[in-house]
């Protein structure tokens, strides 16, 4: 069934979007909301959109995904509107994409969702790590699918999209174009010589992060869908100047800024990549590096798009991807953030409310950034609990647990043990119960508790 015909507007390249329902694939939006990301995506891309279709599939066929009638059907959409590329909303394997571009004809390019972000990651990759990072995924997803008939679709692509802003069209941009000519072995090689280099880019970041640690700043990373609004709201509250724009992944590499609390603390601020339903797995893995950062700090802070119709869906997208990458043991602060869009304010009052530890916001009027700027100084450091104990030198892990979680005032070694002064979030003082002396008093936030040991 075709769900939608385009106006045409642009002379980019012409593209037909495939939206495909698969019982057995977990699904954060229906497919109706996917498919219009998808064309969010693809226009950022570079793409013109002229029309969609749409199949529902209890499992999928094994030669084609989609059903030969569905084929068909696409070869006459193809046929008559011109269009030389066929996008689907789902990652396909190799073997999927050779029989569809088989079946389609010589001249279609058939890509999907995954290619699409890898090359939206191409083009908005700024530093060189980023650019190593996106290159190596490139390679990854494009290994096995390289086949004669890859090679030479792209060499095609390439010499005949010629349209401004394009480096050799969608899904083959990036490592360059004659990459695509050399055999499966080379860019084995390559991606050997790219993971080296992104070993050597890694230590050097490597040694940031250990002084930032040693520093004993508090981390907070700004973790959210695409296009929610962190970098506009790290502008706001650091007076960076970080790109921001109404596209999806406009801002790739970290950037991390000072801050000043209200009460006078430092912290550290990163924005991050932003996250998305499906995001490739080549992907992750290329970026686990720049993940794991996230999976270091002392707070998130969860900007969320109150204002897109499908705002839970991506809250819990992004939950999703924070477990996957270990970060779900973080607090974390919602920030619901354009509340300046909604007719009725209000309603963000409301769904405050099924947020734990939620905050409206507006980054671009600022409504709400002191009341989240309080926030994040209750969450870091009035919910910290001092303590003041010896530890036995047998117990070097919960030692370990001080210096990466909580903030050392003090540090000295004697016969009995280590002496230390520190605030360590409050999850973790049961851990040090037993090395409490008795009269030892803990400063549970406002009420004042002995110890029981
Ligand atoms: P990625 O780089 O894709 O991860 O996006 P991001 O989350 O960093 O979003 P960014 O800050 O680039 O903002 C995306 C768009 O939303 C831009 O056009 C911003 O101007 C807009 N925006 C951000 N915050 C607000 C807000 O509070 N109100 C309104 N109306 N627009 C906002």
């Amino acid at each position: 069934m075709i769900k939608k015909i385009y106006e045409i507007q642009s002379t980019d390249e012409l593209a037909i979007l495939v939206g495909v329902d698969l019982r057995s694939e977990k699904q954060f939006l229906t497919m109706e909301d996917s498919l219009e990301e998808l064309s969010l995506l693809a226009k950022t891309a570079g793409l013109e959109i002229c029309c969609e279709t749409t199949q529902r599939l209890e499992k999928p066929n094994p030669e084609t995904l989609i059903g030969g009638g569905k084929v068909d059907e696409i070869k006459i959409l193809l046929d008559e509107t011109g269009a030389k590329i066929c996008v689907f909303d789902i990652e396909l394997n190799p073997r999927h994409q050779r029989e569809l571009e088989k079946k389609l004809g010589e001249n279609i390019r058939v890509l999907d969702r995954t290619a699409l972000i890898l090359d939206i990651f191409a083009q908005h990759a700024k530093t060189r790590e980023g650019i190593l990072q996106v290159e190596l995924a490139q390679y990854e997803y494009r290994l096995p699918r390289l086949t004669r008939a890859w090679t030479h679709l792209a060499r095609q692509a390439g010499g005949a999209s010629g349209r401004s802003g394009s480096t050799g069209g969608v899904g083959l941009r990036g490592p360059g174009e004659t990459q695509l000519e050399v055999d499966r072995r080379e860019i084995n090689t390559r991606i050997s010589a790219l993971k080296k280099d992104l070993e050597k880019v890694r230590e050097h970041r490597l040694r940031h992060r250990v002084q930032r640690k040693r520093s004993r700043i508090p981390i907070v990373s700004l973790v959210g869908y695409t296009n929610a609004g962190k970098s506009t709201l790290l502008n706001q509250i650091s007076g960076a100047d970080i790109y921001t724009a109404d596209q999806l992944f406009a801002t790739l590499d970290p950037t991390t800024r000072r801050v000043e609390l209200p009460a006078g603390e430092q912290i550290l601020i990163t924005d991050t990549v932003g996250f998305i339903q499906k995001l490739p797995t080549q992907l992750v893995a290329a970026f686990r590096a720049t993940l794991e950062e996230i999976s270091e700090s002392d707070l998130l802070i969860h900007v969320v798009d109150i204002n897109h119709p499908n705002a839970l869906a991506q809250w819990k997208a992004v939950q999703n991807t924070l477990t996957e990458i270990n970060a779900d043991h973080i607090p974390v602060i919602t920030a619901l953030n354009k509340i300046d869009l909604l007719p009725d304010p209000d309603n963000a009052i409301d769904t405050l409310k099924s947020f734990q530890n939620s905050v409206a916001i507006s980054a671009n009027t600022r409504f709400g950034l002191p009341e989240l700027l309080e926030s994040i100084e209750t969450n870091l450091f009035k919910n910290f609990i001092p303590i003041d104990i010896t530890l036995p030198y047998t117990e070097g892990n919960l030692l370990s647990q001080i210096h990466d979680l909580g903030m050392v005032e003090l540090i000295e070694h004697n016969r009995k043990g280590t002496h230390v002064r520190a605030r360590i979030p409050g999850r973790l003082v049961a851990s040090f119960k037993p090395f409490l002396k008795s009269g030892d008093v803990i400063d549970f936030g406002s009420e004042e508790v002995e110890s029981e040991s």
